[in-house]
């Protein structure tokens, strides 16, 4: 069997594991659904939700990966006090779970490549209104060969870094994209700044409307914290078990979580900024980056120049969090089944290209089949996102709060400095929150968004 890999320092650690992190849900979900919850007051709201239950899980999700120094079913196998067998197949959950996001996340993915390679040539910068984007964008994602082409090409390159395993492949592209993304960002950030009309952007985004919060507003912001740091399917737990003893789990986990809503707020930034500026509806809901933003962008110089780093910066949070999935994927396949890493990237990726066909077809030719009401893609997105991702960061928070003894949990905690000197204080007020806390709101975020509770 291969020994297993560590991270060469804990900055590559927190680097991939916020390339995890952000994603399309930073870029395109957090500005779009800010928006549309009261600005401000959805960005406090959702500001707790990461404190008291997104931060707690992950915290747990990498304490419990560097604990088993393994991959999510063999780490809740060899941890089990008891019902090993229970928490095997929780485990296979995550692996499945996996698995189903990133048959549909490389489609959008792919699109977002497209998109750069469109941007290039000088297409994005052509559309007099929003509508004429989004049946530009129509006419691209109905074309089989188009989707299907960037979605194998977008699997190919997760594909390859995954290959050369954590060191070589996802640490060192970690710290290779991870600073351009921010300097991407950045750019884009200072260019919506100066364009004339920015500050209505800007009070749309900070200016707190409170009379527009309800219940569901809390429940949306605390789902999205738990969807934006990637907890509740191993990921995080997979890059944790490649964390040497000496690391600190707690700065770690608060630095990934800062890092990702520092950067959700400043795409909302940017893209508010430009979208108000140029007088467009904040309200695009799913087709904001899609179609709205092409528009924007047609309608200022050098427009095409801001539509391809802007869909650079989409290919890039896309990337960083493909790679983490796949390699959970290929690291329990790796220590359950003792098998090569070679391998199993390859057999992975087919296999997650043909499960992702049906999902890239269903904007064009599959548009009308649909599973309970829903599109593949979205049927996809609700099992996994809706339901099985809940669950799964219900599970981490009740393995660690209520399965590992408190002094086990304590002491991995702590493993890195053993003069004690690390922050009682704080980590009891973290394990009161996993215990009690996180389980009862996760419970609640889940069953409003199976609609049991509205
Ligand atoms: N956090 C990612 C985003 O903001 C989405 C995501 C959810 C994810 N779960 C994940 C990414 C697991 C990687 C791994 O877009």
């Amino acid at each position: 069997m291969e020994k297993r890999e560590h991270w060469g320092n804990s900055l590559g650690f927190i680097l991939a594991a916020s390339g995890s992190a952000v994603g399309l849900g930073n870029i395109w979900k957090f500005p779009y659904i800010t928006g549309e919850n009261g600005g401000a007051a959805f960005i406090i709201i959702y500001l707790i939700c990461i404190l008291i239950i997104g931060l707690p899980v992950l915290i747990a999700e990498i304490l419990l990966g560097r604990k088993a120094q393994k991959g999510p079913v063999s780490a809740l196998r060899s941890l089990a006090q008891k019902n090993k067998t229970l928490w095997v197949v929780i485990g296979s959950v995550f692996f499945l779970t996996g698995f189903i996001i990133l048959s549909y996340y490389n489609v959008i993915a792919g699109w977002s490549i497209g998109y750069v390679v469109e941007a290039l040539q000088g297409n994005l910068g052509t559309f007099s209104n929003a509508a004429e984007a989004s049946q530009f964008n129509a006419t691209l994602i109905s074309n089989p060969s188009w989707v299907i082409l960037w979605q194998f090409a977008f699997i190919a390159l997760g594909a390859f870094i995954v290959y050369f395993g954590v060191r070589k492949g996802i640490e060192r592209i970690a710290k290779f994209l991870m600073p351009i993304f921010f300097i991407i960002l950045i750019l884009l950030v200072i260019w919506g700044l100066s364009l004339d009309g920015s500050e209505k952007g800007l009070s749309f985004l900070f200016k707190p409307d409170w009379s527009t919060v309800r219940f569901g507003t809390v429940l949306m912001a605390l789902g999205h914290a738990f969807f934006t740091l990637s907890v509740g399917m191993g990921v995080i737990l997979t890059y944790g078990s490649y964390l040497n003893k000496k690391d600190n789990i707690f700065f770690s986990g608060i630095m990934i979580a800062l890092l990702d809503t520092f950067i959700a707020l400043l795409a909302g930034l940017a893209i508010f900024t430009a979208v108000f500026a140029m007088g467009f509806d904040p309200a695009g809901g799913p087709g904001l980056v899609f179609n709205v933003l092409p528009a924007v962008f047609s309608q200022m110089p050098g427009g095409s120049i801001f539509a391809s780093l802007f869909f650079l910066l989409l290919s890039i949070a896309a990337l960083t969090s493909t790679i983490s999935i796949l390699e959970m994927l290929v690291s329990t396949l790796m220590d359950e089944f003792k098998m090569n890493r070679h391998t199993v990237v390859i057999l992975l990726s087919i296999s997650i290209f043909i499960l992702g066909i049906p999902s890239a077809l269903s904007f064009g030719e599959l548009e009308g089949v649909r599973i309970f009401g829903l599109s593949l893609f979205d049927s996809m997105d609700y099992l996994s996102a809706n339901i099985l991702m809940p669950l799964g960061g219900l599970f981490i928070a009740l393995f660690v709060g209520w399965n590992l003894k408190r002094e086990e949990v304590m002491g991995e905690l702590f493993s890195g400095f053993r003069d004690g000197s690390g922050n009682r204080k704080l980590a009891n007020s973290w394990y009161f929150l996993l215990k009690y806390i996180a389980p009862i709101l996760i419970i609640l975020v889940f069953l409003s968004s199976i609609g049991i509770i509205q």
